[in-house]
């Protein structure tokens, strides 16, 4: 079976095929506009991906080396996300879905996220947890099955990605932050600047992140300009440091309160070396099994929604023409 996958939820236009559970093609267009801005501007990505996403569509089939007739079905995100971004993959799916006569099926950005791991690393075994940490989400599920999940975890303010695309602007770094705070890192001190590693009351489980840009705004705010670019890079080791340590601590956490040593972390913050530097080191430490996606498919991409469809279009299960996009979908 040849599934294709379309992803438009925020601002990579992605789309993949999928034959027999694995990804031929995945073509992720990054829309660099955004930069400029600091952030991604939902009119802009809605444009952007309207002026690609035939581009990208026929670029992932002909890699797929396959012909557009052979194609059985088509997998989309249909939420979370940007509404109007959503709209553009969405009804471009079931534009195709009827023109070629084939079934269409809507998925779940962050179920999407979570296969980005089921489908590279079939070792892990059910119950596992699954830390999704991206943009927009930073929560812990407890996975028992495809399809059956408990959210364990979420944060209270921002998403640790947001804490990074935060910090990274007010260090006078670009966007998207994650990527730039980790290469300006490189060779500092995590341990410069003693930042906070916030918990929330009566939940052990929570994140926030809102008051590490807060102590990051204070901290820098009376730093004279030669100072703080002498140590740019250690103040931007300590930031990092303390939003993997609190990352970090919920795992543990919840892997030895739940008993359950298998995890699976996925989302673009999933690509940080730092974090995946200390989440081997926890491994070893307490026994865990910690999975990282590969790098291609940690940020957003089609070949995970793609693979999501796989699985459910296998046992027949479709969307209808009356589906709507979702903004705010949960798991
Ligand atoms: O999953 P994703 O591509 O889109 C959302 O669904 O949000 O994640 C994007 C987020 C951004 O906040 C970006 O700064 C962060 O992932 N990110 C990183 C790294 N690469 C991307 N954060 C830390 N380190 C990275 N290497
Ligand atoms: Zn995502």
């Amino acid at each position: 079976m040849i599934v294709l996958g379309i992803e438009s939820s925020c601002d990579e236009t992605s789309a993949s095929i999928v034959k027999d559970n694995r990804i031929i093609s995945n073509i992720i267009y990054s829309q660099e506009v955004h930069s400029k801005f600091g952030g991604v501007v939902p009119e802009v990505a809605s444009r952007e991906h309207q002026k690609n996403i035939t581009f990208v569509v026929d670029k992932a089939i002909k890699e797929a080396n396959i012909d557009i007739n052979m194609i059985d079905a088509i997998a989309v995100t249909y939420g979370a996300g940007l509404k109007g971004a959503l709209l553009v993959g969405l009804n471009f799916a079931k534009g195709m879905s009827i023109a070629l006569d084939i079934p269409y099926i809507g998925i779940n950005h962050l179920e999407g996220h979570l296969f980005s791991n089921i489908t590279d690393n079939s070792n892990l075994n059910y119950p596992f947890i699954s830390l999704i940490v991206s943009g927009g989400h930073t929560q812990i599920w407890k996975v028992d099955s495809i399809g059956n999940y408990t959210l364990l975890a979420n944060t209270v303010d921002d998403a640790a990605g947001e804490a990074f695309d935060k910090g990274a602007r007010l260090l006078g770094l670009g966007y998207p932050g994650g990527p730039e705070i980790q290469k300006v890192s490189d060779g500092g001190d995590p341990n410069f600047i003693e930042f906070p590693r916030p918990t929330v009351k009566n939940n052990k489980f929570n994140f926030s992140f809102s008051g590490l840009k807060t102590a990051l705004m204070y901290k820098i705010k009376n730093m004279d300009d030669s100072y703080k670019s002498n140590n740019i890079h250690h103040i931007a080791s300590s930031y990092q440091e303390a939003i993997v340590d609190s990352l970090l601590d919920r795992i543990k956490k919840i892997s030895i309160e739940y008993k359950i040593s298998d995890i699976s972390i996925a989302g673009g913050v999933a690509a940080n070396t730092r974090f995946r530097f200390k989440a081997d080191q926890l491994s070893s430490k307490l026994n865990l099994n910690i999975y990282f996606p590969p790098m291609k498919l940690c940020t957003d991409n089609a070949g995970m929604i793609a693979m999501a469809g796989y699985e459910k279009i296998s046992n027949n299960v479709f969307s209808n023409f009356d589906l709507e996009a979702n903004p705010n979908l949960s798991l």
